[in-house]
């Protein structure tokens, strides 16, 4: 098994694979990330591809478990460089459909793409797709901290990719790791969001949403992944959180 590569669900018809692959030759300036892609019956869903420089290791870890021609969909949760500013690379090599806010469709030709007939812009309040004999729900995940923002919600896996809700800085990850002490993890965890998410009052929205959902995982852009007692744990946290504008007065 590449060191790059965790599988998170398989069960002979539908996979959900993590990725980590960083820019190695920028390694101090990276900060870490998580890539996914969902494949039912041979066809792929990729998530938050990320960058230009990890495009050629990426993709060519995404064929080892679907033809790259049979990505349906690419989603991008956000606008950031670390989730979209590959999408000129991914047009030319898929026929792919992009799932993405309509907030920032018109801001993708900045990234070189002007291709936006390819784009399947989401409504705010989200959107339900058919995928094989399942589902994906893409869940209002705004000012968490972009304010056009999703998460994608998996039915067949029970996974919830997050984004950057969840995410953690860790210096280098040597492998893929799930959180094994979560009162450690808040550690990696708090400043990210205390600064990078929009208010506790939005924090509250979004786990009132997430907690409606029957999920065994949940799977950040970066970092490591909660499961079982950490799931609500972190559910917990998150909506006890202070960040952005509660603390509007050590900014101004
Ligand atoms: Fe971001
Ligand atoms: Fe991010």
């Amino acid at each position: 098994m590449n060191e790059k590569e965790k599988i998170l669900y398989d069960d002979g018809t539908h996979k959900f694979v993590m990725f980590n692959f960083d820019d190695e030759a920028h390694e101090d300036s990276f900060l870490s990330v998580n890539q996914y892609l969902i494949v039912q019956n041979g066809a792929g869903v990729l998530i938050d591809p990320g960058s230009e420089a990890i495009f050629d290791e990426l993709s060519e870890a995404v064929s080892r478990h679907v033809d790259i021609a049979d990505i349906k969909f690419i989603f991008l949760s956000h606008q950031d460089p670390d989730v979209s500013s590959s999408i000129t690379q991914w047009s030319i090599t898929t026929q792919a459909k992009f799932i993405m806010s309509g907030l920032w469709v018109r801001f993708m030709s900045h990234y070189g793409f002007m291709e936006l007939s390819r784009i399947m812009s989401l409504p705010d309040r989200g959107a339900k797709i058919n995928f094989g004999k399942d589902y994906l729900r893409f869940l209002p995940a705004h000012f968490l901290h972009s304010p056009g923002n999703f998460s994608l919600y998996d039915s067949r896996s029970k996974i919830l990719f997050s984004g950057d809700i969840g995410a953690a800085i860790i210096a280098s990850p040597d492998d893929y790791k799930h959180v094994e002490d979560f009162e450690e993890h808040k550690q990696a965890m708090l400043g990210f969001h205390k600064r990078y998410m929009g208010s506790n009052r939005v924090c509250r929205a979004w786990v009132g949403s997430v907690r409606k959902l029957d999920i065994d995982k949940i799977a950040p852009q970066h970092g490591f992944i909660f499961e079982g007692e950490n799931v609500p744990l972190f559910l917990n946290w998150f909506e006890e959180l202070k960040c952005g504008s509660d603390f509007l007065e050590e900014l101004y």
